[in-house]
């Protein structure tokens, strides 16, 4: 089921998934009353100037694109000039939970798929221009208007305009489009072309951007993880070596010894399902959400004894995979081994956003340690609410 204050009432995931997921874009208007737009363009303006958030304006000159590197002191939005601009900042999410929780209407998908949430404001005019991503997108429009135009699908071989800093198409023929009011949203997959261009002022939009990891990027951060774990002694070795008819061959054995050096690393399947959830729930900026005093376990459990419950962080990445009879859960880029009757905790931390403990697993000092490791890592705080 679904947050109603994105998706429309009794919107079907399932056929989502089975008619466009990947596959082809959809427009899901809103109905107009429920949409609450989560943050300011001023909240947005400030985070663009603090260091270590990755922020860009766009500006349309009559000739080219101009791209701007943040962060961006106020004075820069004060005389921002005639010319069309847009700025945007990725993984909003990190920083402000109004805009972490968009993304809990997406958890049809799986958490690890989820990347982060941009956010982008516009004047009238401004837009980042017509390119394609490699990635899935919902593109929610939180404040303002703004023309969405789509068009073919593209690849590599796809002509680009000469821009060092900007890969945006050559020849974009607009296949549809519409005009998204707050509310509405439109789900674009992996490689179509769009174009969003802001209709009148005050125009936000929010990006709700999945991650599918390249082949590339797994070989190398897979490689990277190994070579730390790998010493200078564990070595080819050949101690049943026999004279050879030519010493220049380099031998069938030899080549499989030094091949099977490689794949049975590489290979481990084991290693590398557990290296893969921390790597794909590490956090993407440096962020430090613990709370800023350490809770005590009889503290913990005072307060799920009176009916406390505790919110996941909006922000944090949940997942797990099964390991024999229990499960290994990832949090935040952290572990936590789960076996036996653990494991069934472990699997509704990685599917609730809100936890009460009853009075069984209160008594489990393995449970209250798991508990207060994601809060102390501020990936589980007190929901105030109650
Ligand atoms: C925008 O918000 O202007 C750009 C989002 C996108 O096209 O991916
Ligand atoms: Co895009």
């Amino acid at each position: 089921m679904t947050d109603p204050s994105i998706f429309p009432p009794g919107f079907d995931t399932a056929a989502f998934l089975r008619d466009h997921w990947q596959k082809k874009p959809l427009l899901i208007r809103g109905d107009g009353t429920a949409w609450r737009n989560p943050i300011d363009p001023d909240d947005l303006a400030g985070l663009a100037g603090e260091d270590g958030v990755e922020a860009r304006i766009v500006t349309r000159t009559k000739k080219t694109w101009k791209l701007e590197h943040g962060p961006f002191k106020a004075s820069r939005f004060a005389k921002p000039g005639k010319k069309p601009w847009t700025l945007l900042v990725q993984a909003v999410d990190h920083a402000m939970p109004e805009v972490a929780a968009l993304i809990e209407p997406f958890r049809f998908v799986p958490n690890w798929r989820i990347d982060d949430v941009m956010v982008s404001y516009a004047v009238d005019g401004g837009g980042v221009g017509p390119h394609f991503d490699q990635y899935d997108v919902f593109l929610i429009q939180g404040l303002g208007r703004r023309r969405w135009q789509i068009g073919s699908r593209c690849d590599a071989a796809t002509a680009l305009l000469a821009h060092d800093d900007l890969r945006l198409l050559a020849d974009f023929v607009a296949t549809d489009g519409w005009v998204l009011e707050p509310g509405d949203m439109l789900y674009v997959p992996p490689g179509i072309a769009h174009d969003g261009v802001a209709v009148g002022d005050d125009c936000m939009t929010y990006s709700v951007g999945f991650r599918a990891p390249s082949r590339a990027e797994l070989i190398s951060n897979w490689c990277d993880h190994l070579l730390d774990g790998l010493g200078d002694d564990d070595r080819y070795a050949d101690p049943d070596l026999a004279e050879q008819a030519n010493p220049g061959e380099i031998a069938p054995d030899a080549i499989a010894r030094l091949h099977a050096m490689v794949t049975e690393t590489l290979g481990d399947r084991a290693a590398f399902a557990r290296w893969f959830g921390g790597y794909t729930s590490a956090p993407k900026n440096d962020v430090d959400w613990s709370p800023d005093a350490l809770i005590e376990p009889e503290a913990l459990r005072e307060a799920f004894a009176g009916g406390a419950a505790l919110r996941r962080n909006p922000a944090s990445r949940f997942a797990f995979i099964r390991e024999g009879d229990g499960v290994v859960l990832f949090v935040d880029g952290q572990s936590f081994a789960c076996d036996g009757e653990f494991a069934a905790l472990a699997e509704r931390l990685a599917s609730t956003d809100r936890l009460v403990l009853d009075a069984a697993a209160m008594n489990s000092d393995a449970t209250i340690k798991l508990i207060r490791a994601l809060v102390e890592q501020g990936s589980f705080g007190f929901d105030l609410k109650d």
